[in-house]
């Protein structure tokens, strides 16, 4: 498989309209042809803007909401209303200003043991989505060490390759994680990747255009077997790409 070549937006705010652009428009499609679409939500701090955008007018009524079950591509292993939450940062910023009820939200809970609350997340989405789940869209951030989800460098290569959720320790942050594996991540239908600011601007060349380190860059493992992968970068990250 090619390169992923990204989109350069000019600055954050063009990067967000791209990101919420390219949601309505996977949503909309997978809409017309199923009666559901699953979506992946992603976290950190990228989201809100992209959320802010899904939640109000124009794009809010692009996509009939009432038909779409949420997901979460990973999570810090914390209560729900707890500030480090990724699902509370989407359900502030999304889930609560569409009104989604909560029955259509699968949330890692990150509250309990993870370990016992990633392979129940594992069996909810075999039950909802079959023995290989195939999320209509997954999106993804990326830190500036390269990892995306909860796939940090040094923790991919003892993921149970069998497995589509788990939670593991990163030594980084001493903490544990909860994240979607590289294996439900590429039978995604689509995968979205929005990552911005120069800080980045080092692990996207390495990502993009350097040798094929998966562990050391965990967002080189992102590569959809549907092949629609929908990089969208601003130019502070994409600053240091030779292209
Ligand atoms: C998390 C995320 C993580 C995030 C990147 C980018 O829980 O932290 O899911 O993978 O997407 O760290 O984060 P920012 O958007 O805050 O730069």
């Amino acid at each position: 498989m090619s390169r992923p070549n990204p989109t350069v937006l000019e600055d954050p705010a063009a990067l967000a309209r791209a990101a919420a652009d390219h949601v309505v428009e996977v949503l909309a499609t997978a809409l017309a042809q199923h009666d559901t679409a699953h979506v992946a939500l992603a976290g950190g701090s990228t989201p809100r803007a992209v959320n802010a955008l899904l939640a109000t007018a124009p794009r809010r009524a692009s996509v009939d909401w009432s038909r779409v079950v949420f997901w979460f591509g990973d999570e810090r292993c914390v209560p729900p209303d707890d500030d480090e939450s990724n699902y509370k940062m989407n359900r502030l910023t999304l889930l609560d200003p569409l009104g989604i009820p909560a029955t259509r939200v699968h949330r890692m809970r990150g509250e309990d043991d993870p370990t016992a609350a990633a392979a129940d997340y594992d069996a909810v989405l075999q039950r909802e989505l079959g023995e290989v789940p195939r999320l209509d869209l997954i999106q993804l951030g990326m830190g500036p060490d390269g990892h995306t989800a909860s796939l940090f460098p040094g923790t991919t290569e003892s993921i149970d390759p069998m497995r589509h959720s788990i939670a593991h320790y990163v030594p980084k942050f001493d903490r544990w994680r909860m994240t979607l594996t590289p294996r439900t991540i590429n039978a995604a239908r689509a995968v979205m990747i929005t990552a911005g600011g120069a800080e980045k601007s080092d692990a996207l060349r390495a990502v993009l255009e350097g040798p094929h380190e998966p562990d050391i860059y965990p967002a080189q493992q992102v590569r959809p077997t549907s092949g629609n992968l929908r990089w969208l970068v601003d130019a502070a990250a994409a600053s240091k790409l030779s292209k």
